[in-house]
């Protein structure tokens, strides 16, 4: 007897369990997540689920990119310390990364402890292996902001085109690429001065020394064909040096052995990955030598975006190499996101934030999508919205949840939640489960697309099948239960199949199936159809997408034109957050302000900022999401006053329609302060 039970459990190699290290390239840690970023986060995270679904070890590592010049004056701008700044988004980020269901292992800063030790070895063996070198160059300074200033931190007119108003680096109308010294009428975004030209000694990385190293790394297949093409390129062009060192004032970490020099935030970034990794080892135990020093016992992925490929496929191995560590097994690049087949853009409502997306939406929805259009490429991928809505609704809700409800029913209700002892078409079952190997095979090559072509097609042959064997109808004619319950078996059985090669792509969605199916989705085990075995009681696991939901998302995320013009000549708080346009006094007078009485407030589950309160306008109820969760529990609300617009149009959100807006002010976090009128007020009292 117990030797049954040992054999139907899945044989399992141990010995075959790969062990796997993953990076996505480190957000900036001065501005919000969005959707572009998540084409990035979303793939990867695909790809470490399923590299554990598959019984491997697979190890998910990120952290905020900290350091260099822009999050040095956005600190400064905003009135705040960088390290509070750095805190702050690194918060931010961690919410909406957790929002898209986003699974790290670790999450951490490049301005750690950890990295500056690493950046410190790392650079100390560069040097005294001979691949350093300091030189003195002339760069663009600020005279006024006493600073060197970066290429983009100089504007002026185009030297080729004449255009105005152009980066230091390139020209936006006409893609020249020059030199910030050859701009026409350069003028300092910092301060508006004109920039000088000054000397100053510089620490460079000896990029040159490695050239046969890198050629013979690339040749070995550790980066996509198009990414070896643009290395050919860079190799003809011939590898210069690599300036690492950044002059006072700088955000970042002192090179050891030159006081007043600073690594480039390019320097150090990369190794955020390590550091990050190292903090993760040093709280489990895990063995950080064996990820970073031995390739022939691990695998290193990073998954980028197109337009750090440079920084990730030369200086980055290069570096690794010249320190005494191991260089990736691959870098993985992916082309940009465009929506609507344009730019993101403010004006448009398409440049969408991460969190502005999860207070309209589902995250899996866009998981999903963008698995349906993600391959191995480096091709941008285009979410259009409407393909977006339509593909969701028929492939998810449509086709996959639908068989589980379609079944669901007369099992719990009719069978006492038990499935049939054998499958009724066992042919059919077993294609589902013989498809997995070759839809494994694209997850691991990273063609999302095809293995979602593949998904939906089976999910196809299991809709045709129900609705061949017509349960409904079966069920009432007498003396066929033992049919209906077979075929129901037979559909919950291939959903289940469906939904375990979902799983990494949705991963809520599959933990519900778990407990309504009452057992883990295995990739493993599928072979071994669920038989006579008790199932739960089916809640339904996904909502159609609404038009209504993608209108409210775009015009939530519209900023007005107006508004980003004048930002240009702004300084101070009102800079990035600028006075909206005018409007007309009549405009004003259309806002009813009344007081409301907020008879009940309510965490929102799964929203990080919104609560949902219940406001008394004096006989008139209005439900309302607001995002004021930072600042008070619901407990503080019941009960007082606040101001409310009481005559906006209901919007759409996730969780829900909101009939109105509460006023509050502040800086935000704690400090968003409800307007609460004085004693006295009356809900429903117009507000002058
Ligand atoms: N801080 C650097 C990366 C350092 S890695 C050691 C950086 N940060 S970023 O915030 O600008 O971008 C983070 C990642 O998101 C990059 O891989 C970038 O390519 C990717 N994306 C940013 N915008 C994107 C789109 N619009 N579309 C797709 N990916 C995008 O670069
Ligand atoms: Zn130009």
């Amino acid at each position: 007897m117990l030797t049954l039970v040992v054999l139907c459990e899945p044989v399992i190699d141990m010995t075959e369990t790969r062990k796997i290290l993953v990076t996505s390239a480190l957000p900036y840690a001065n501005g919000p997540i969005h959707l572009g970023h998540l084409v990035e986060y979303i793939q990867t995270d695909i790809w470490a689920r399923f590299q554990r679904l598959r019984g491997n070890d697979c190890i998910y590592v990120c952290a905020d990119d900290a350091h260099g010049t822009p999050i040095m004056l956005r600190a400064k701008q905003d009135g705040v310390t960088p390290e509070q700044l750095i805190a702050a988004t690194k918060k931010e980020h961690e919410a909406d990364f957790a929002g898209f269901l986003i699974g790290f292992d670790n999450y951490y800063s490049t301005h750690s402890e950890e990295n500056r030790a690493i950046a410190s070895e790392i650079y100390l063996k560069l040097r005294d292996a001979g691949h350093i070198h300091t030189r003195t160059i002339k760069q663009a300074y600020d005279p006024e902001a006493e600073m060197f200033l970066p290429d983009r931190f100089i504007k002026g007119t185009c030297p080729k085109c004449g255009a105005e108003d152009q980066y230091g680096d390139n020209c936006e109308v006409c893609g020249a690429t020059y030199d910030p010294t050859e701009l026409k009428n350069p003028v300092s975004v910092v301060s508006g001065a004109t920039p000088v030209e000054k000397d100053s000694e510089q620490y460079f990385f000896k990029l040159g020394d490695f050239t046969n190293m890198l050629q013979q790394w690339m040749r070995e297949g550790h980066v996509q064909t198009e990414i070896a093409n643009k290395l050919d390129e860079w190799f003809e062009e011939g590898l210069q040096d690599w300036d690492i060192s950044r002059n006072a004032p700088y955000w970042g970490f002192e090179i050891p052995d030159a006081p007043g020099k600073y690594f480039y935030v390019w320097m150090d970034a990369p190794m955020g990955y390590m550091a990050s990794f190292k903090n993760l080892c040093d709280r489990t135990g895990l063995d950080f030598d064996a990820y970073w020093k031995r390739d022939d016992e691990t695998e290193l992925y990073h998954f980028i975006g197109k337009d750090i490929a440079r920084f990730h496929t030369l200086f980055w191995p290069a570096v690794l190499d010249g320190a005494g560590y191991r260089k990736p097994t691959a870098v993985y690049c992916h082309g940009f996101l465009t929506v609507n087949g344009q730019k993101m853009s403010k004006s448009r409502g398409t440049f969408i934030k991460a969190r502005t997306y999860l207070e309209y939406l589902d995250p899996e929805y866009l998981r999903y999508y963008y698995a349906a259009k993600l391959s191995s490429g480096v091709d941008d991928i285009d979410l259009n919205l409407d393909d977006f809505m339509q593909r969701v609704n028929s492939d998810l809700v449509g086709k996959v949840v639908n068989i589980a409800s379609r079944c669901a029913g007369f099992i719990n209700k009719k069978f006492d939640n038990t499935l049939s002892d054998a499958l009724p078409d066992k042919a059919l079952y077993n294609e589902l489960v013989a498809a997995g190997d070759a839809i494994a095979a694209h997850f691991e090559a990273r063609e999302y697309n095809k293995a979602v072509r593949e998904i939906m097609a089976l999910a196809d042959r299991a809709n045709v099948y129900i609705d061949e064997n017509k349960p409904w109808v079966l069920a009432k004619e007498a003396g066929r239960e033992a049919e209906v319950q077979a075929i129901c078996t037979q559909g919950i059985n291939l959903f289940r199949v469906l939904m375990t090669y979902l799983k990494p792509i949705l991963p809520a969605t599959a933990e519900k199936s778990e407990a309504f199916l009452n057992t883990t989705l295995d990739w493993r085990t599928l072979d071994q159809p669920l038989l006579g075995h008790r199932i739960n009681k089916f809640k339904p696991l996904m909502t159609r997408i609404e038009k209504e939901n993608i209108d409210a998302m775009t015009d939530a995320s519209k900023e007005n034109l107006q508004q980003a013009a004048d930002a240009e000549t702004v300084t101070g708080p009102l800079a990035d957050d600028p006075i909206a346009a005018e409007i007309s006094f009549d405009d004003f007078a259309k806002i009813d302000l009344r007081v409301a009485r907020i008879a009940r407030a309510q965490h929102v589950e799964g929203a990080d900022k919104l609560l949902q309160l219940t406001l008394d306008l004096g006989g008139v109820s209005k439900n309302v999401f607001a995002g004021i969760k930072s600042a008070y529990a619901p407990e503080d609300l019941e009960g007082r006053l606040t101001v409310m617009v009481a005559n906006l149009a209901p919007r759409k959100m996730r969780f829900g329609v909101s009939e109105g807006m509460v006023l509050a002010a502040g800086p935000g976090g704690k400090d968003l302060f409800i307007l609460s009128p004085d004693d006295g007020a009356e809900p429903g009292m117009k507000v002058k």
